[in-house]
């Protein structure tokens, strides 16, 4: 007997994340200097981690040796001043991904459904499938969440609604009303999960907080990944009322989140600064790239987040003649569009450097 057979029937058939590939895999692969070679590809933040977050991480490793504290105190209290919240309205994750898990393991059983859109961040669909239920997606119109057409998905089966706003993999989004009207119309026995990963880089991020004092049962997920650069540390966090916030602490593992992330993350939500500095570079970058693509006859979609589609023809190989020019950007043919590709905003220089092998890569 081999384990593939010993394994769950879930497991057997669970299809497999790919991320963004490292530097280091593309420099040993290609024979490239990893100094020339930048990443486009997991849309991480191009000016690092917030300073005053790498500052207090770095203090934090100095009692490495201590357990860290698994109720997450100091961050919750942050957040609850923050956002005008009780602290026990939080709960934090080991990444906002592992929050999408934790939502699983709280609420999606076998035979179960859960709603989504499509393309939409793939982590929902690869939650809901290891759980043995049934992924519904709901194609996007226009790369946008049409959210009639989600609410018309729902069913006596369906556990959780997942919408991404703004999306990954297209970059749009959908209004604070538009959201809002969605929530207040989800039946009682469906979980709305409003994944906003990419809020901070909006101009102004819709305030779903009303939900919450009307008592709705909303998921809201956030990260430190993106505005504040903090991808490898591996924290995020949902809020949404005490009671969820309990039961999906009850399914966690009591030290799912690491001091020196716990730490970064408090002192990061100090730098507003940083913050906002990140949100305007990466809103002239996006008027960088569609200007640079339109100029070499590039589709693009028009993108609020920190990334942006790039219609390329045959997205497999434009992102395999990319990355032998040393730019790794993400092909996103799994997501369905095979013709496009996914390209991180950077740095200005890093644009220009894309726009550039761009060219050649599509010649
Ligand atoms: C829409 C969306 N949600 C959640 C995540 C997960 O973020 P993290 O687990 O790093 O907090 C990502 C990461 O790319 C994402 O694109």
């Amino acid at each position: 007997m081999n384990y593939e057979s010993l394994v769950k029937p879930a497991v057997r058939t669970q299809p497999v994340y790919e991320p963004g590939k490292p530097i280091e895999y593309v420099a040993r692969e290609l024979g490239l200097d990893p100094a020339g070679i930048i990443k486009l590809a997991s849309n991480e933040n191009p000016f690092g981690p917030s300073p005053r977050a790498v500052a207090a991480a770095k203090r934090a490793l100095e009692e490495g040796e201590l357990y860290p504290d698994g109720g997450c105190f100091a961050l919750r209290q942050k957040l609850a001043q923050r956002w005008g919240l009780g602290a026990d309205q939080f709960i934090i994750g080991n990444g906002s991904n592992e929050i999408i898990e934790l939502l699983g393991h709280a609420f999606v059983g076998a035979g179960d459904e859960v709603v989504m859109g499509a393309p939409a961040f793939v982590v929902y669909k690869l939650v809901t499938l290891l759980f043995g239920a049934k992924a519904v997606e709901v194609p996007l119109v226009n790369h946008r969440h049409d959210l009639a057409r989600i609410a018309a998905a729902i069913t006596p089966r369906t556990k959780l609604v997942f919408v991404c706003s703004p999306n990954n993999p297209t970059g749009t989004a959908n209004t604070e009303a538009e959201l809002l009207a969605f929530a207040r119309a989800l039946p009682e026995h469906v979980v709305g999960v409003f994944d906003e990963a990419y809020a901070e880089f909006l101009e102004k991020a819709p305030d779903l907080r009303p939900l919450l004092t009307e008592g709705r049962k909303v998921v809201c997920l956030r990260t430190f990944s993106k505005i504040y650069g903090l991808a490898s540390l591996r924290v995020g966090y949902g809020y949404g009322s005490a009671e969820v916030c309990a039961l999906l602490n009850r399914v966690r593992q009591p030290f799912n989140v690491n001091a020196i992330a716990q730490a970064a993350a408090v002192a990061a939500l100090d730098d507003d600064e940083f913050a906002g500095r990140c949100a305007r570079e990466n809103r002239a970058g996006l008027v960088q790239l569609e200007a640079g693509c339109r100029k070499l006859g590039l589709e693009t979609v028009p993108s609020v987040a920190n990334f942006m589609l790039v219609k390329v023809g045959d997205g497999g190989r434009v992102f395999e003649a990319l990355q032998r020019r040393g730019v790794i950007v993400r092909p996103v043919k799994s997501y369905g569009m095979p013709e496009w590709v996914r390209v991180t905003v950077g740095t200005r220089e890093q644009n220009e450097r894309l726009l550039g092998e761009l060219e050649a890569a599509i010649r």
